[in-house]
Protein backbone atom coordinates (compact mmCIF):
# COMPACT_ATOMS: atom_id res chain seq x y z
CA UNK A 1 0.00 0.00 0.00
CA UNK A 2 1.27 3.20 -1.05
CA UNK A 3 1.30 6.47 1.26
CA UNK A 4 -1.11 7.96 -0.78
CA UNK A 5 -4.18 5.76 0.06
CA UNK A 6 -4.69 7.21 3.36
CA UNK A 7 -5.43 10.66 1.46
CA UNK A 8 -7.89 12.68 1.95
CA UNK A 9 -9.12 13.31 -1.19
CA UNK A 10 -7.17 11.83 -4.46
CA UNK A 11 -4.57 14.46 -4.15
CA UNK A 12 -1.90 13.73 -6.42
CA UNK A 13 1.40 14.01 -5.71
CA UNK A 14 0.78 14.34 -2.13
CA UNK A 15 3.37 13.19 0.58
CA UNK A 16 3.38 11.59 4.00
CA UNK A 17 5.24 14.13 6.17
CA UNK A 18 6.98 13.80 9.72
CA UNK A 19 5.12 16.12 11.78
CA UNK A 20 5.59 15.85 15.70
CA UNK A 21 2.44 13.96 16.18
CA UNK A 22 3.88 11.45 13.73
CA UNK A 23 7.07 11.71 15.70
CA UNK A 24 5.72 10.83 18.54
CA UNK A 25 2.80 8.24 17.59
CA UNK A 26 5.92 6.18 15.91
CA UNK A 27 7.73 5.99 19.23
CA UNK A 28 4.66 5.24 21.26
CA UNK A 29 2.81 2.50 18.76
CA UNK A 30 6.56 0.59 19.18
CA UNK A 31 6.78 0.39 22.62
CA UNK A 32 3.09 -0.16 22.78
CA UNK A 33 3.89 -3.16 20.56
CA UNK A 34 7.07 -3.96 22.11
CA UNK A 35 4.82 -4.69 25.46
CA UNK A 36 2.02 -6.26 23.29
CA UNK A 37 0.01 -3.65 25.12
CA UNK A 38 -3.38 -1.04 24.60
CA UNK A 39 -2.60 2.34 23.96
CA UNK A 40 -4.90 5.44 22.87
CA UNK A 41 -4.64 8.21 20.39
CA UNK A 42 -7.43 10.80 20.08
CA UNK A 43 -7.94 14.18 19.30
CA UNK A 44 -10.05 16.30 16.83
CA UNK A 45 -10.91 15.12 12.97
CA UNK A 46 -8.94 16.10 10.58
CA UNK A 47 -5.50 16.16 12.78
CA UNK A 48 -3.96 13.36 11.13
CA UNK A 49 -4.63 10.44 13.77
CA UNK A 50 -5.54 7.56 11.60
CA UNK A 51 -2.22 8.55 8.45
CA UNK A 52 0.08 8.51 11.39
CA UNK A 53 -1.15 5.50 12.90
CA UNK A 54 -1.36 3.53 9.39
CA UNK A 55 2.21 4.64 8.82
CA UNK A 56 4.10 3.57 11.65
CA UNK A 57 1.72 0.51 11.73
CA UNK A 58 3.07 -0.11 8.31
CA UNK A 59 6.46 0.19 8.97
CA UNK A 60 6.70 -2.19 11.62
CA UNK A 61 4.69 -4.56 9.67
CA UNK A 62 7.74 -4.61 7.16
CA UNK A 63 10.61 -3.73 9.66
CA UNK A 64 9.75 -6.72 11.55
CA UNK A 65 6.83 -8.51 9.96
CA UNK A 66 4.44 -7.50 13.06
CA UNK A 67 1.02 -9.04 11.53
CA UNK A 68 -1.59 -5.58 11.89
CA UNK A 69 -5.36 -6.08 12.14
CA UNK A 70 -7.19 -3.62 10.82
CA UNK A 71 -10.91 -2.63 12.27
CA UNK A 72 -12.82 0.31 11.79
CA UNK A 73 -16.02 0.72 13.33
CA UNK A 74 -18.47 2.95 11.34
CA UNK A 75 -21.35 3.09 13.61
CA UNK A 76 -22.49 2.17 17.70
CA UNK A 77 -21.63 -2.14 17.06
CA UNK A 78 -23.34 -4.61 19.02
CA UNK A 79 -21.75 -7.36 20.87
CA UNK A 80 -21.83 -9.84 17.98
CA UNK A 81 -20.69 -7.15 15.19
CA UNK A 82 -17.14 -6.63 17.50
CA UNK A 83 -16.64 -10.43 17.05
CA UNK A 84 -17.75 -10.31 13.56
CA UNK A 85 -15.73 -7.64 12.97
CA UNK A 86 -12.41 -9.87 14.65
CA UNK A 87 -13.34 -12.59 12.65
CA UNK A 88 -13.05 -10.78 9.45
CA UNK A 89 -10.17 -8.84 10.18
CA UNK A 90 -7.90 -12.52 11.38
CA UNK A 91 -9.43 -13.32 7.72
CA UNK A 92 -10.59 -16.61 9.65
CA UNK A 93 -11.82 -19.42 7.22
CA UNK A 94 -15.19 -20.56 7.04
CA UNK A 95 -18.54 -19.40 8.13
CA UNK A 96 -19.09 -17.51 11.26
CA UNK A 97 -19.87 -19.03 14.25
CA UNK A 98 -23.49 -18.56 15.62
CA UNK A 99 -23.28 -18.92 19.19
CA UNK A 100 -21.40 -16.36 21.05
CA UNK A 101 -19.35 -18.57 23.39
CA UNK A 102 -18.26 -20.71 20.76
CA UNK A 103 -17.16 -17.42 18.65
CA UNK A 104 -15.12 -16.62 21.61
CA UNK A 105 -13.16 -20.13 21.55
CA UNK A 106 -12.58 -19.35 18.19
CA UNK A 107 -11.05 -16.18 18.54
CA UNK A 108 -9.17 -16.72 21.36
CA UNK A 109 -7.61 -20.34 19.76
CA UNK A 110 -6.43 -17.78 17.11
CA UNK A 111 -5.67 -14.99 18.81
CA UNK A 112 -3.07 -17.47 20.73
CA UNK A 113 -1.86 -18.73 17.13
CA UNK A 114 0.77 -15.82 17.10
CA UNK A 115 1.53 -12.04 18.22
CA UNK A 116 -0.55 -9.34 16.58
CA UNK A 117 -1.63 -6.21 16.67
CA UNK A 118 -5.28 -4.59 16.40
CA UNK A 119 -5.39 -0.99 15.34
CA UNK A 120 -9.38 -0.44 15.98
CA UNK A 121 -9.93 2.94 14.35
CA UNK A 122 -13.20 5.23 14.97
CA UNK A 123 -13.13 3.84 18.27
CA UNK A 124 -15.07 6.60 19.22
CA UNK A 125 -17.82 3.95 18.20
CA UNK A 126 -17.25 1.11 20.52
CA UNK A 127 -19.84 1.14 23.77
CA UNK A 128 -18.56 -0.25 27.30
CA UNK A 129 -19.46 -3.24 25.68
CA UNK A 130 -17.50 -3.47 23.11
CA UNK A 131 -14.43 -1.91 24.88
CA UNK A 132 -14.36 -4.73 27.22
CA UNK A 133 -14.64 -7.43 24.77
CA UNK A 134 -11.40 -6.15 23.60
CA UNK A 135 -9.96 -6.27 27.25
CA UNK A 136 -11.41 -9.62 27.60
CA UNK A 137 -9.32 -11.14 24.75
CA UNK A 138 -6.28 -8.94 25.54
CA UNK A 139 -6.87 -10.13 28.81
CA UNK A 140 -6.97 -14.08 28.50
CA UNK A 141 -3.39 -15.30 28.91
CA UNK A 142 -2.75 -17.44 25.40
CA UNK A 143 -3.30 -14.04 23.59
CA UNK A 144 -0.34 -12.21 22.59
CA UNK A 145 -2.44 -8.65 21.62
CA UNK A 146 -0.98 -5.36 21.42
CA UNK A 147 -4.28 -2.54 20.45
CA UNK A 148 -4.27 0.94 19.11
CA UNK A 149 -6.99 2.49 19.67
CA UNK A 150 -7.92 5.47 17.80
CA UNK A 151 -10.73 7.63 17.71
CA UNK A 152 -12.37 11.47 17.95
CA UNK A 153 -12.39 13.69 20.91
CA UNK A 154 -15.34 11.65 22.30
CA UNK A 155 -12.92 7.99 22.28
CA UNK A 156 -11.11 9.40 25.39
CA UNK A 157 -14.26 10.23 27.16
CA UNK A 158 -15.53 6.77 26.26
CA UNK A 159 -12.32 5.31 27.18
CA UNK A 160 -12.18 6.61 30.33
CA UNK A 161 -15.73 5.81 31.72
CA UNK A 162 -14.62 2.20 30.89
CA UNK A 163 -12.31 1.69 34.55
CA UNK A 164 -11.50 -1.47 34.07
CA UNK A 165 -9.96 -1.10 30.55
CA UNK A 166 -8.41 2.56 30.61
CA UNK A 167 -6.24 1.46 33.41
CA UNK A 168 -5.05 -1.51 31.38
CA UNK A 169 -3.92 1.55 28.77
CA UNK A 170 -0.07 1.98 28.81
CA UNK A 171 -0.19 4.89 26.57
CA UNK A 172 -2.48 7.88 25.56
CA UNK A 173 -1.57 10.28 22.75
CA UNK A 174 -3.71 13.46 22.04
CA UNK A 175 -3.43 14.78 18.94
CA UNK A 176 -3.50 18.58 18.41
CA UNK A 177 -3.57 21.18 15.28
CA UNK A 178 0.56 22.15 13.64
CA UNK A 179 1.51 24.44 14.88
CA UNK A 180 2.20 27.89 13.34
CA UNK A 181 5.58 27.21 12.86
CA UNK A 182 5.07 23.29 11.56
CA UNK A 183 3.24 24.38 9.36
CA UNK A 184 5.94 26.53 7.90
CA UNK A 185 8.15 23.31 8.09
CA UNK A 186 6.23 20.92 6.74
CA UNK A 187 3.42 21.78 4.32
CA UNK A 188 5.96 23.05 1.31
CA UNK A 189 7.12 19.17 1.75
CA UNK A 190 3.72 17.93 1.79
CA UNK A 191 2.88 18.88 -1.64
CA UNK A 192 4.69 20.52 -4.74
CA UNK A 193 2.13 23.39 -5.11
CA UNK A 194 3.37 24.56 -1.52
CA UNK A 195 7.05 24.44 -2.44
CA UNK A 196 7.70 26.91 -3.74
CA UNK A 197 5.24 29.45 -2.36
CA UNK A 198 6.08 32.61 -0.61
CA UNK A 199 5.96 31.71 3.25
CA UNK A 200 3.55 34.45 3.69
CA UNK A 201 1.01 32.70 1.65
CA UNK A 202 1.45 30.20 3.90
CA UNK A 203 0.64 32.15 6.59
CA UNK A 204 -2.18 33.47 5.59
CA UNK A 205 -3.68 30.16 4.04
CA UNK A 206 -3.33 29.09 7.91
CA UNK A 207 -5.08 31.87 9.52
CA UNK A 208 -7.53 32.24 7.49
CA UNK A 209 -8.83 28.69 6.34
CA UNK A 210 -6.58 25.32 7.22
CA UNK A 211 -6.30 26.63 10.80
CA UNK A 212 -3.28 23.54 11.95
CA UNK A 213 -5.99 21.01 10.58
CA UNK A 214 -4.15 18.39 8.04
CA UNK A 215 -6.91 17.78 6.46
CA UNK A 216 -8.49 21.27 5.73
CA UNK A 217 -4.77 22.06 4.47
CA UNK A 218 -5.47 18.57 2.27
CA UNK A 219 -8.17 20.22 0.71
CA UNK A 220 -6.92 23.72 0.06
CA UNK A 221 -4.04 21.62 -1.92
CA UNK A 222 -6.44 20.09 -3.77
CA UNK A 223 -8.41 23.50 -4.78
CA UNK A 224 -5.10 25.26 -5.55
CA UNK A 225 -4.18 22.30 -7.81
CA UNK A 226 -7.25 23.15 -9.70
CA UNK A 227 -7.01 26.45 -9.44
CA UNK A 228 -3.59 26.67 -11.09
CA UNK A 229 -4.38 24.37 -13.79
CA UNK A 230 -7.45 26.17 -15.01
CA UNK A 231 -5.21 29.51 -14.71
CA UNK A 232 -2.18 28.89 -16.06
CA UNK A 233 -0.46 30.62 -13.45
CA UNK A 234 3.40 28.65 -12.04
CA UNK A 235 2.51 29.19 -8.43
CA UNK A 236 0.02 30.23 -6.26
CA UNK A 237 -0.58 33.94 -5.06
CA UNK A 238 -3.41 35.91 -2.77
CA UNK A 239 -6.08 35.82 -5.64
CA UNK A 240 -6.26 32.22 -5.86
CA UNK A 241 -5.90 31.63 -2.29
CA UNK A 242 -8.93 33.68 -1.31
CA UNK A 243 -10.47 31.87 -4.70
CA UNK A 244 -10.21 28.23 -2.71
CA UNK A 245 -11.10 29.65 0.60
CA UNK A 246 -14.67 30.66 -0.56
CA UNK A 247 -14.96 27.01 -1.62
CA UNK A 248 -14.04 26.20 2.35
CA UNK A 249 -16.49 27.96 3.93
N1 LIG B 1 1.60 13.45 8.27
C1 LIG B 1 0.83 13.73 7.20
N2 LIG B 1 1.41 13.88 5.99
C2 LIG B 1 0.67 14.15 4.90
N3 LIG B 1 -0.66 14.31 4.92
C3 LIG B 1 -1.30 14.17 6.09
C4 LIG B 1 -0.60 13.87 7.30
N4 LIG B 1 -1.50 13.79 8.28
C5 LIG B 1 -2.69 14.02 7.74
N5 LIG B 1 -2.60 14.25 6.41
C6 LIG B 1 -3.69 14.60 5.50
O1 LIG B 1 -4.81 14.97 6.27
C7 LIG B 1 -5.92 14.09 6.03
C8 LIG B 1 -6.65 13.82 7.31
O2 LIG B 1 -5.86 13.02 8.16
P1 LIG B 1 -6.48 11.75 8.94
O3 LIG B 1 -7.52 11.08 8.11
O4 LIG B 1 -5.35 10.94 9.43
O5 LIG B 1 -7.20 12.51 10.15
P2 LIG B 1 -7.89 11.88 11.45
O6 LIG B 1 -7.26 12.53 12.61
O7 LIG B 1 -7.85 10.39 11.38
O8 LIG B 1 -9.39 12.41 11.32
P3 LIG B 1 -10.77 11.70 11.78
O9 LIG B 1 -10.85 11.87 13.27
O10 LIG B 1 -11.83 12.48 11.06
O11 LIG B 1 -10.72 10.26 11.36
C9 LIG B 1 -5.28 12.86 5.42
O12 LIG B 1 -6.19 12.18 4.59
C10 LIG B 1 -4.13 13.44 4.63
O13 LIG B 1 -4.58 13.99 3.40
MG1 LIG C 1 -9.33 8.95 11.19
Amino acid sequence: MTAATYQYVDLPDAQVVTTRALLTARENITDTVAARAMMCIHGNAGFGKTLAVNTCLRELEDARGEEVCRVTFRARPTARAVRYELFTALGLPGEAPRHPSEFDRLLKTALAERPRTFLVDEAQWLNGEAFEYFRYLWDEPSTQLAIVFVGGAGCHTVLRREPMLSSRVFIWQQFARLTPQEVQDVIPLFHPVWAEAAPEDIVFADQHAAHGNFRAWAQLTAHIRTALARTGRPKVDEELLRWAFSRLA
